[in-house]
């Protein structure tokens, strides 16, 4: 049975409607992961559950301790993981309330930390292509034709936990940043240096700073609706993925 690791991002910290048979609370070297993990089975696979920020939307994403969610869902044998996160669309080919699969990211972090490596044993690894290629085509299968998702494009990180300024958003769509979040980095370099396959859904929830209908100011309104929405679509597309890896796996 394929165990399939899920981060959980804004608007999704519960998914009640899964059944879950256990929930555990992991200690690591690195501290304590935003919440404890929920397993549960769907369509033939064990699902690994973590709450990026917490039950309840406590941390901000610079206050995540991205080292210990990582540690955490590794010790749980997780065989590939998949990041939900909710972004501001940059590109004008991502409309809001869409989702996509970025296969590149800059990171517009600073003072995280950001690797298992410490004095006197450095990591470097590679890290030319950041997310995982055959789970990206694998969530573009589960999408089908009946979910609009964009596949590929730039994900930036930006540290938050505020939202950007309309000139720091120009300066991301100068750099070819199709979409911006803030929880990418460090999640996906840890995922790496831990070995673990790792690939980022996101759903675009406001046109970036500036780039609106209302450039003036991002409304809030609108964007708790385009989430509620959207969430239930990942979660539609993540029952495919289940479905569809148990039957790869037969
Ligand atoms: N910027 C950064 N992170 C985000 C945004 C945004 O506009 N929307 C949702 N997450």
């Amino acid at each position: 049975m394929r165990s399939v690791g899920v981060i959980g991002g804004s608007g999704f910290t519960e998914w009640p409607e899964l059944d879950w048979i256990d929930e555990c609370s992991v200690a690591t070297p690195y501290g304590e992961p935003s919440s404890p993990l929920r397993i549960g089975r769907c369509k033939g696979c064990r699902i690994v559950f973590l709450a990026r920020h917490g039950h309840g939307h406590a941390l901000a994403p610079h206050a995540i301790n991205y080292r210990a969610n990582l540690w955490a869902l590794k010790q749980a044998q997780v065989d590939w993981l998949i990041a939900c996160a909710t972004v501001g669309a940059i590109s004008p080919a991502i409309s809001p309330g869409s989702l996509c699969v970025p296969d590149q990211l800059i990171d517009y972090t600073w003072g995280r930390l950001s690797s298992y490596g410490e004095a006197g044993r450095v990591v470097h690894v590679d890290f030319t292509q950041p997310f995982d290629a055959r789970l990206r085509q694998a969530i573009g299968l589960a999408a089908g034709s009946s979910t609009a998702i964009v596949e590929g494009g730039t994900y930036a990180c930006t540290q938050g936990p505020r939202l950007e300024t309309a000139a720091e958003i120009r300066r991301l769509a100068a750099d070819g940043c199709a979409v911006v979040g803030m929880t990418a980095m460090p999640e996906a370099v840890l995922a790496r240096e831990l070995g673990v396959p790792y690939a980022l859904l996101c759903l675009a929830v406001n046109a970036a700073a500036g780039l609106g209908e209302s450039v003036e100011s991002i409304d809030h309104g609108s964007l708790a609706a385009r989430m509620q929405n959207g969430i239930a679509e990942v979660k539609a597309l993540l029952l495919r993925h289940f479905a569809q890896a148990s039957a790869r796996a037969d």
